[in-house]
């Protein structure tokens, strides 16, 4: 039994299909990559595994039981913990503070001590921000802050990481050590889902990515094979600049004639 199941999941919104029937799993010790390009439906599925939206249809299983009923916090206690694409720190904070509310927040929930300073700061070690430490979160940089939400996650000692583009705002250097945290965050037996756009990390650190284009899982597999999928190319097709658009276009409706022209969507890169 997978740690995290998505199942023949739908999310509606009005006449807008953001998750179609879409069924993917996450393995506890692994890395799982989810990706595809802008408007795909994997911040949508994030909400739905989260709590935070309920499908349309389907069901997630968590941990060997259903999560359909249980909301929010409630997930959070059994071990899901996620960050935003949208970041959502205390900004009037300090970056160790930001940490010690979050460890407060599980410490309330579990009925534990607070914790000693000296867990708070080898977290903030851990992640690679501690010369941060003293400064205000809204005063970091972007990558340090998402390097925060997930400092912040961890405090909650969690069973599953949902992590909504992570690397986006660190430097090539930053990437690699968040990479190396991620496997070894994984090798403690923990299972990690990451929305990402960096190809390049995907590829490195995921064991197995799903791929959703227009709400729907068009692959699912490691990294190799993903890569070499002729529909995962082809919905990647043309996200890097305006005349591979007209290209993919010409070639999808040469391909099929009945086949919608795609939205045109960018920043996404394979
Ligand atoms: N609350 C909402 N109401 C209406 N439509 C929504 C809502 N949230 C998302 N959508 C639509 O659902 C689709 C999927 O959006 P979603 O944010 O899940 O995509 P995404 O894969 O995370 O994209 P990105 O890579 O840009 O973050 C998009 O067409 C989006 O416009
Ligand atoms: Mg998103």
């Amino acid at each position: 039994m997978s740690l995290l199941e998505v199942d023949d999941v739908v999310v509606q919104f009005g006449g807008v299909t953001a998750v179609n029937h879409a069924s993917f799993v996450a393995e506890s010790g692994k890395v799982t990559g989810l990706i595809g390009p802008n408007g795909a439906g994997k911040t949508t599925c994030f909400n739905v595994i989260s709590g935070l939206q309920k499908p349309t249809r389907g069901k997630v299983r968590f941990d060997g039981r259903s999560v359909n009923a249980t909301p929010v916090h409630r997930r959070a206690k059994r071990g899901m913990a996620r960050t935003f694409q949208r970041l959502e720190a205390f900004g009037s904070l300090t970056v160790r503070d930001n940490v010690r509310v979050a460890f407060d927040i599980h410490r309330g929930v579990t009925g534990m001590i607070r914790p000693a300073a000296a867990n708070v700061d080898a977290l903030l070690e851990r992640v690679g921000i501690a010369a941060y430490a003293k400064e205000r979160a809204d005063s970091i940089p972007t990558g340090t802050a998402r390097l925060l939400e997930l400092a912040r996650c961890l405090a909650s000692d969690p069973k599953l990481l949902l992590l909504d583009e992570p690397s986006s705002g660190l430097d090539e250097t930053e990437t690699d050590a968040f990479g190396e945290l991620l496997r070894d965050l994984a090798a403690e037996g923990r299972g990690v889902l990451m929305v990402e756009h960096d190809m390049d990390l995907v590829m490195a650190v995921c064991d197995v990515i799903h791929v959703l284009d227009f709400g729907e899982v068009i692959a699912s597999g490691p990294p190799a094979a993903v890569r070499a999928d002729h529909r995962v190319q082809q919905a990647y097709l043309g996200y890097s600049d305006e005349a591979d658009v007209e290209l993919t276009m010409t070639d999808l409706a040469a391909v099929d004639e009945t086949a919608e022209i795609p939205a045109v969507r960018t920043g996404a890169e394979l």
